[in-house]
Parts: structure tokens; C-alpha cells; sequence
């Protein structure tokens, strides 16, 4: 690519951004407009509120004008277009500057699609290293209902494997779907790697995220592996070029790369997580969400994901966020988050969450079998605690 190019592409992807926070401030006002004229034929506020809202907007509609000027990709293509014209026509260099020239005139389509669609095809950067910041959320399903979610504020790190735990009914769903933006909270806001999330950025915030469910057999798309996979990609406008590889590579990780022209239904119910896994992270998301990806497994199949989830928190590439029932699965989280009607209750190590066992048991939690063995060996006057698995368990024991 040729630097004036190379250039232009980084400035589309400034463009998009611009757009779009443009446009986020034109909702912004555009809606307390509306608001301030329903004040107004109410008799709650002074015309002069309504006047001072007015303005606002109208303002900031004027700034269009400049923030959608993509005169730059313009000039963009009349420079290329004159580099072809001094080549002399059918030499190897002509053809490398019509490559050039088309690639300008591409730029110079996608910043009109831009201003029409508002930016959102931009892609956010990563502002902080704090992946995600919940601060006060509360959502209820209906006016008049419970929050069910009430009031979580957290901060969560880059690269941290959460395991998020509570009774049936605690918010875990409820909040896994606002953190993914399929649910917009009642009150409080949210970061995500620094980017404040709004009604209109939520398409591209969503490039953070991934997300497998519980149900193997409701994931599945295509007809085969790699078509599965594949489709999140196509959805995405990923280069046809690139995709065999993100493909291979995704289904590399899950260790499923033999099974690519297998047909999706005829895996078992480990393997087709997996695969749903390795869709997820074809989209090469930095944020990834299990809500209880393994409850509906046989046990090989639960150990083989659990394996997966556990390689993929080694790397330290993605942040993690697993939903589960399975108590003996938080001793592999570095956090744990404790859900108890709507509230964040508890949120520590998973050696300080498991040191409260009449706490948890209060709000009708187990404990993972490895912290019952011990519980019952206290009671018999062995002094063994914190053990992370049953491994350890055993050399503690050896131990004494
Ligand atoms: N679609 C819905 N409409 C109304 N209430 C809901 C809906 N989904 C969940 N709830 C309620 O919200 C609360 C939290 O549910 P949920 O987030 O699914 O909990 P969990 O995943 O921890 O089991 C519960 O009281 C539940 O009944
Ligand atoms: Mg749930």
C-alpha cells in the first residue's frame, strides 16, 4: 500500500469515530430537546429552557457540516488518479498504481457509506487496561418489577479470569446481557477498556465482546464446522482472503482443527462447545463471557471446555467471564464474583470467597468438593485449608 494510502486508511477509521461521537452528542440533545418541549407544555420549565435546549442542538447539528467533510478522500483519489495518468500505460509500475487508484476510490465510497451510517463500522481502541467498569448498574424488566439487577459497581483488569456465582434468579444472566449490550441497564454506566459505552457506540463496543451460552445445540449455524465458524466472519466483512487462516487457527485453540468439514450435529456435546468456542474467538474478541457453557455437558465433555477455558486464561490475551454453577470451577478464577438478589455481595479470591462457607451456604451455595473433604477433615482435627485442587488436597494430607 502506498503511504498517502496507508494514511488514508487510518484516517477512515478516525472519521467513523468522529461520526459517531458526533452523532452520539446529537441524540444527547436532540433527546433533552424533547424533553424540555414535554416540560414546557406541562408548565414545568420556562420557555427559556426550551429556547437554551433549542440552541444546544442546533449548534451541534451546524457542526455536521465539518465533522462529515470527507473532502480528504476525495483529494485522496485525485492524487492517485494523477500518479496513474505519469505511468506509462501496461507497465508493471501502471498496474501497481491502479491497485492504488482503486483502493483510494474504495476509501473514498466507505467514508460516504460513513456519514451515512453514522461511523458505526469504526473500531474503538483500547483506552485502559481496565476491561471492563460497572459503576451503579441497576435494570429491571419492567417499571414497578424488582431490579434484578441492583446497584453493582466492579472493576475488572485485562487478562483476569472471573467466575461469576449465585443462586437461580441472582442477576448473573441479567448482567452477562447488559455487559454484552443485548440489555440497556436502567441506571449507572459502563466501561469498556475505557470506552464509555452509549445507545449509539454499542455496535462497536460490541467488537470487545463474545459471548457462549449455555445450550451446544443452539449455536450452530452452518453445515459444517467451518462454515460455522466461518459465518461470524462473513457477518463481520472479513476479507475472504484472511478467513481460511482465522479458521484454522481458532479451531487450532480448541483443538478441533481434524473435525473442520464435520458436520456441526454429529459432534458431541464438549466438541460442539468447543466449536462454538472457536467462534468466538475467530472474532478475536478481548472480552469473552461463558454463561454456564458447561451445565449441559456429560462430565468428559464439562472437563474438556473447563480445559479449554483454563489455556485460554494462561495466555493472558482475553479477559474471561465465567457464569457457572459449578462451585470446583471458581478455584480456577483469579476473581470471584458473588451474585445474591441483583447485588454484587462478594468480590474477592476465590481462597477469601471459600473462607465464608456459612456465608455462601446462607444464600444457598455449595461448596466445591475439594473445600467439603477439607471441611469434614477440620471437623476431624486436621488443620488443612486452601487447597485449589485435589491434587494439593492430597499432598496437604501426605503432609500431615
Ligand atoms: N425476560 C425477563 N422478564 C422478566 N423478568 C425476568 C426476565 N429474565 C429474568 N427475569 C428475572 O430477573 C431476575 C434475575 O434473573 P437472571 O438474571 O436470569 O438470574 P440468574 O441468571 O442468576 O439465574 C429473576 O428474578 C428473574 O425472574
Ligand atoms: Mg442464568
Amino acid at each position: 500500500m502506498s503511504s498517502t494510502n496507508l494514511n488514508a486508511t487510518e484516517k477512515l477509521n478516525e472519521f467513523r469515530l468522529k461520526l459517531n461521537e458526533h452523532n452520539d452528542k446529537l441524540i444527547r440533545a436532540s433527546q433533552k430537546m424533547i424533553i424540555a418541549r414535554s416540560k414546557f407544555s406541562r408548565r414545568e420549565v420556562e420557555i427559556d429552557f426550551v429556547k437554551s435546549a433549542e440552541n444546544e442542538y442546533k449548534i451541534i447539528k451546524k457542526d455536521f457540516k465539518e465533522v462529515s467533510d470527507n473532502s480528504f478522500f476525495f483529494e485522496n483519489v485525485k492524487k492517485a488518479k494523477e500518479e496513474l495518468k505519469k505511468a506509462s500505460k501496461n507497465s508493471k509500475e501502471y498496474w501497481k498504481l491502479f491497485e492504488e487508484y482503486k483502493l483510494a476510490v474504495f476509501l473514498y465510497k466507505e467514508s460516504k457509506v460513513a456519514i451515512k451510517d453514522r461511523g458505526h463500522g469504526g473500531l474503538l481502541s483500547k483506552l485502559s487496561q481496565t476491561a471492563l467498569k460497572l459503576d451503579k448498574i441497576k435494570f429491571r424488566y419492567r417499571e414497578g418489577h424488582p431490579f434484578a439487577v441492583n446497584g453493582v459497581s466492579v472493576e475488572i483488569k485485562h487478562g483476569d479470569y472471573i467466575a461469576i456465582i449465585g443462586h437461580n434468579g441472582s442477576g448473573k444472566s441479567t448482567l452477562s446481557k447488559i455487559i454484552i449490550g443485548v440489555l440497556q441497564p436502567t441506571n449507572g454506566s459502563i466501561e469498556v477498556y475505557g470506552n464509555k459505552v452509549t445507545r449509539n457506540n454499542i455496535n462497536m463496543i460490541r467488537k470487545f465482546l463474545g459471548i457462549v451460552f449455555q445450550n451446544p445445540d443452539n449455536q450452530f449455524i452452518g453445515s459444517t464446522v467451518r462454515d460455522d465458524i466461518a459465518f461470524g466472519l462473513e457477518n463481520r466483512r472479513i476479507a475472504p482472503s484472511k478467513m481460511a487462516d482465522i479458521i484454522v487457527k481458532s479451531a487450532k485453540k480448541v483443538r478441533m482443527e481434524e473435525f473442520l468439514d464435520h458436520e456441526p450435529l454429529m459432534l458431541s456435546g464438549g466438541q460442539k462447545q468447543r466449536v462454538a468456542i472457536a467462534s468466538a474467538l475467530a472474532l478475536s474478541p478481548d472480552i469473552l463471557i461463558f454463561d454456564e457453557a458447561t451445565s449441559m455437558l456429560d462430565p468428559k465433555g464439562k472437563n474438556e471446555v473447563k480445559e479449554i477455558m483454563v489455556e485460554l486464561k494462561n495466555t493472558r490475551e482475553k479477559t474471561i467471564f465465567s457464569i457457572t454453577h459449578d462451585m470446583d470451577e471458581i478455584l480456577n478464577a483469579d476473581k470471584v464474583m458473588v451474585m445474591n438478589k441483583g447485588e454484587l455481595v462478594k468480590f474477592g479470591s476465590p481462597k477469601e470467597i471459600l473462607s465464608e462457607k456459612e456465608f455462601l451456604r446462607s444464600i444457598h451455595l455449595d461448596i466445591p468438593f475439594v473445600a467439603q473433604i477439607e471441611e469434614a477433615l477440620q471437623n476431624e482435627g486436621l488443620k488443612i485449608s486452601g487447597s485449589a485442587n485435589l491434587e494439593e488436597l492430597v499432598k496437604n494430607i501426605c503432609q500431615k
